[in-house]
């Protein structure tokens, strides 16, 4: 995987806490992360939780003669490949559009040859200030690049531009600054096509018909394929869940429409079919809120299945892709049942998981990958290193372009 390495910034605002989860996704991606965290960033985000994350010390005094002794400060300003400033607050911009060296986050800014990303954060006044408008415009010449700010509600209760960029989409601009040098990974050139989420179908304007799947599988796989360089379409049901970085997401609401996105998505080499679709929907939906009426008899449901979106993109054809996975949520004889689904369906792999538990929305999932050539048991793990090694197993099954 890559050695990329980034340096984070971390400044004295409200937003530093995201700081914290973009330690944890840039970990995730492979990317080495250093931390300088500034006195006033400190004041909203401790030393011990970014070490935590970063599995380094983090940086904070200048003129710190022991930290000066293991690592000098223009070293560290070349450390990384990228140096990113989260959040870049007014003050932190004004230094750097300056070329001010007062601590050593601003020193690292002057002293650094490597690009510099900044995700600015502060209150909506501040931000649209023509003092920091002009720093802006001074650091964009100088070459440094933005992500951000979002529009929307702020911490000090006022509403507009100045909201950090999430944490995802910082993550999204670090891996396309690094794109330029960046390995291009063993699914370079693969297009890809991931369902994840449940289904929702209509029984009126206000009620439907789903289950309980959160769409944390499926999103983490799109994730690490995304991350081993495929060209990732998810088609997603309805899910509380950001898109990954580097991943184009199609949300849908039903089987129907899912099976559409899916169809228009053709060809793709691999099908990675996640989603909990709903077997069944109404036979039709009603146009107007059901209304419960005294005395009156309960409604009755009539239901028709839906198309089986993994057994149609199965079919032989000019279309199918080269390898298509589907998954069997079982809750007894599970490598009998998912055997049987895999000759049913007419995919490639299955690959089966015990929902007897809590998968459902849990952090954990153990998986068994059912296959032509037989049955592999992969051990209990986070959902998103079920989904890399998934990933992994992909990049190896399909070889090098
Ligand atoms: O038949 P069952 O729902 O157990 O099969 C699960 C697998 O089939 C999953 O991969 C799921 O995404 C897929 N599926 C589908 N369309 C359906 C039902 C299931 O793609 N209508």
């Amino acid at each position: 995987m890559s050695e990329k390495r980034v340096l984070l910034i971390i400044g004295g605002g409200i937003a530093a806490y995201k700081s914290l989860e973009l330690i944890r996704l840039l970990t995730r991606a492979d990317i080495g992360v250093r931390v300088i965290l500034t006195a006033a960033g400190a004041q909203f985000v401790t030393p011990l939780s970014v070490s935590a994350l970063s599995g380094e010390k983090a940086h904070g005094e200048l003129f710190d003669l022991t930290e000066e002794a293991e690592m000098g400060h223009i070293e560290l300003s070349r450390s990384a490949d990228l140096v990113v400033v989260a959040p870049a607050t007014a003050d932190l911009m004004a230094k750097a559009a300056q070329g001010l060296a007062s601590d050593l986050a601003t020193t690292t800014l002057l002293a650094t040859d490597k690009p510099v990303l900044m995700a600015p954060s502060m209150n909506v006044r501040m931000w649209l200030h023509p003092a920091t408008q002009r720093n802006l415009t001074t650091l964009q010449s100088d070459g440094v690049t933005l992500v951000g700010p979002d529009d929307g509600a702020m911490a000090c209760g006022e509403f507009g531009p100045g909201r950090m960029a999430e944490p995802s989409v910082i993550l999204d601009a670090v891996l396309k600054a690094l794109a330029r040098d960046r390995s291009p990974g063993p699914l370079a050139g693969r297009k890809v096509l991931v369902t994840a989420g449940p289904t929702h179908e209509p029984i009126d304007p206000v009620r439907y018909i789903a289950n309980r799947s959160s769409g944390k599988q499926g999103y983490a796989i799109a994730a690490e394929l995304a991350v081993l360089g495929a060209d990732v379409l998810l088609v997603s049901g309805p899910t509380d869940l950001a898109p990954p970085a580097g991943v184009r997401r199609v949300v849908v609401e039903t089987a129907r429409q899912m099976l559409a996105a899916c169809q228009s998505a053709l060809p793709v080499d691999v099908a990675v079919m996640v989603a909990a679709v709903a077997d069944w929907r109404t036979q039709t939906a009603a146009e107007v809120k059901v209304k419960k009426t005294q005395g009156a008899a309960t409604p009755i449901l009539t239901l028709v299945e839906n198309p089986d979106i993994l057994a149609t993109l199965s079919a032989p054809g000019p279309e199918r892709p080269a390898l298509v996975i589907g998954f069997a949520a079982e809750t007894n004889d599970l490598k009998a049942h998912a055997a049987a689904k895999l000759a049913r369906k007419g995919c490639d792999w299955i690959v089966a998981n015990d929902v007897s538990g809590d998968v459902m929305g849990g952090a954990d999932n153990a998986v068994s990958i059912i296959t032509a050539g037989g049955i592999e048991d992969w051990p209990r793990q986070a959902k998103e290193a079920v989904a890399r090694a998934l990933a992994l197993k992909i990049a190896q099954t399909l070889g090098p372009i």
